[in-house]
């Protein structure tokens, strides 16, 4: 049947979707599948409901389209689309309820305080800073590609770091700052794939190191010994299935260099599908190709 590849958006993450959409629709045709772009912003929401689409390739990253929304509306026009669905998709991107959720269920993850509204003062600055070990990771709870992310380690850059913050969200939380190694896990159809480990000379693995800078190296495979990459195999489906997550995703850790401790950060249900994204690299790695992902990912709409 026809396939709509939804892409773009409204979210803060467009730019990276327009790329992923583009490289999903290319992949569908070179295998033979009937597949058309929708862009919601572009065309409306008409142009996905009324073509007779058989299935929808979601390639929305962020609000609108990785949060449940785009998921319910599929749902009210019964077309089927692949991954999660409305629930999962909710609160996989919402940094703040998945933590709840994960430590809920006894899984790692690292110490935060909320910023809910208006901005902080510096004595406020202060005593958050200090509840949270002194340095901090600042996020909007809702965002992704590091969107609006930043390092505090200070009151006053701790203050014009949840200003930025809440340029792009109401919920700004502060990540206790993990020094450490950034490794990330493919999920398909509830396996993990092999882990990846990045390694950026930025501060972190900000919006450039993900999608412009050169210098960003990944390892695939990670470098892990086989049972600590078993381990976080095991770890990657138990967190994807504990938000109810369906079909394929993206589970992102940190590992403490001190202890060597796993702390999960977050589940991204439509990760980049764009020459840098790290999912087709996992792929690749276990033997299957980018045409062979898309189309897998595709049957995840088969339910
Ligand atoms: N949010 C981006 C697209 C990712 O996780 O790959
Ligand atoms: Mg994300």
């Amino acid at each position: 049947g026809k396939v709509a590849v939804v892409y773009g958006g409204y979210s803060a993450e467009r730019e990276i979707s327009l790329v992923s959409g583009e490289s999903v629709h290319k992949a569908l045709l070179s295998a033979g599948v009937d597949a058309y772009k929708v862009d919601p912003k572009v065309d409306g929401l008409a142009a996905i409901t009324d073509q007779g689409f058989d299935r929808v390739w979601n390639a929305l990253h962020g609000r609108g389209g990785e949060d449940g929304v785009i998921q319910g509306f599929l749902e009210l026009h019964q077309i089927p689309y692949t991954g999660s669905g409305v629930m999962a998709s909710a609160i996989a991107m919402d940094k703040l309820r998945t933590k709840l959720l994960w430590s809920a269920q006894g899984l790692p993850v690292a110490k935060h305080k909320m910023v809910s509204t208006g901005s902080l003062s510096l004595v406020e600055a202060d005593k958050l800073l200090a509840e949270v070990n002194g340095c901090v990771m600042v996020k909007p709870i809702h965002e992704g590609s590091s969107v609006g992310m930043a390092r505090a380690d200070t009151a006053e850059s701790l203050q014009q770091a949840v200003a930025k913050a809440q340029q792009f969200d109401q919920e700004i939380m502060l990540e206790e700052w993990i020094n450490g190694e950034e490794f990330t896990v493919a999920v398909l159809n509830g396996k993990a794939l092999p882990s990846i480990r990045v390694e950026t000379p930025h501060t972190f693995y900000d919006f450039n190191a993900k999608y412009s800078s050169n210098q960003t190296e990944y390892h695939c495979p990670s470098g892990l010994s086989s049972d600590d990459e078993q381990a976080l195999a095991r770890l990657s489906e138990k967190a994807f299935a504990a938000l109810g997550c369906f079909g394929w995703g993206r589970v992102d850790f940190m590992r403490d260099s001190k202890t060597g401790d796993w702390l999960l950060l977050e589940v991204n249900t439509v990760p980049g599908m764009t020459q840098s994204s790290l999912v087709p690299k996992a792929a690749k790695v276990s033997g299957i190709s980018f045409e062979e992902l898309v189309l897998k990912v595709l049957d995840t709409s088969f339910e």
